[in-house]
């Protein structure tokens, strides 16, 4: 039996009905469900829906076989232990800093960046030759400036609805993102004549999934 290691939310909502049109969907809802595992419509599949940062860390100690998480997700956790092999080009969003577009550094000074992706937004700063203070929270970043926690945040723009309505702005992009596929490296070894079969029916089924609205 293969495991597959799903990120809950927004990425799941996209996921179900590809996995389904590749014979992989669970034979029960995940998300009408308490139930952690779920059977899925192929024998050999099982999977689970954990949060989004756990999907690398279970596919990486080999607890799944494989998993489904954003880009974000795996830049933040740095990619050990597994192979990224397909791009779903699913959730498609951008990983960017924003902050009220009348915010001026002050020369010299720290900035101050409020974020979930701590290792990605020191990173980025580090890059660019600039000190940060690294303000760590677990959502609503876009709060941060509007109550003097920080200058700057780093967080996911889709729409860019939730920046606007809090009267602050996209600044800089760091990086695109998407759901992707990520396969433990032992398993991709050790269960390729199985995993290789479903990863191709979910490749297949991706242009069909975009026809109905739910690709890229
Ligand atoms: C994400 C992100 C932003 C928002 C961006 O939050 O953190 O707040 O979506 O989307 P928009 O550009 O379309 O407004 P999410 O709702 O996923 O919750 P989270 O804060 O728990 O990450």
């Amino acid at each position: 039996m293969l495991t597959l290691a799903l990120n809950k939310g927004r990425i799941l909502d996209e996921v179900l009905p590809l996995l389904a049109q590749a014979g992989l969907d669970p034979l029960e809802d995940p998300r009408r469900s308490r139930k952690l595992i779920f059977e899925t419509r192929h024998p050999e599949l099982r999977l689970f829906v954990v949060r989004s940062g756990d999907v690398p860390t279970c596919v990486a100690h080999g607890a799944a076989d494989w998993g489904i998480t954003g880009k974000d997700t795996l830049l933040e956790d740095g990619g050990q232990g597994y192979y990224e092999p397909l791009d779903l080009g699913l959730s498609r969003c951008r990983l960017m800093t924003a902050g009220d577009p009348t915010f001026v550094p002050v020369p010299g000074q720290r900035l101050r960046v409020a974020t979930k992706f701590v290792k990605v937004a020191q990173r980025y700063f580090n890059d660019r030759g600039v000190q940060i203070d690294v303000i760590p929270l677990g959502g609503a970043m876009e709060l941060a400036p509007l109550i003097g926690l920080a200058d700057l945040i780093v967080d996911i723009v889709d729409t860019g609805n939730t920046l606007r309505a809090n009267g602050l702005a996209p600044l800089e992009l760091i990086e695109h993102v998407s759901a992707r596929v990520i396969v433990n490296k032992a398993s991709m070894k050790q269960h390729q004549t199985r995993l290789g079969p479903m990863l191709a029916a979910l490749e297949a089924a991706l242009p069909e999934a975009a026809e109905q609205g739910v690709g890229p």
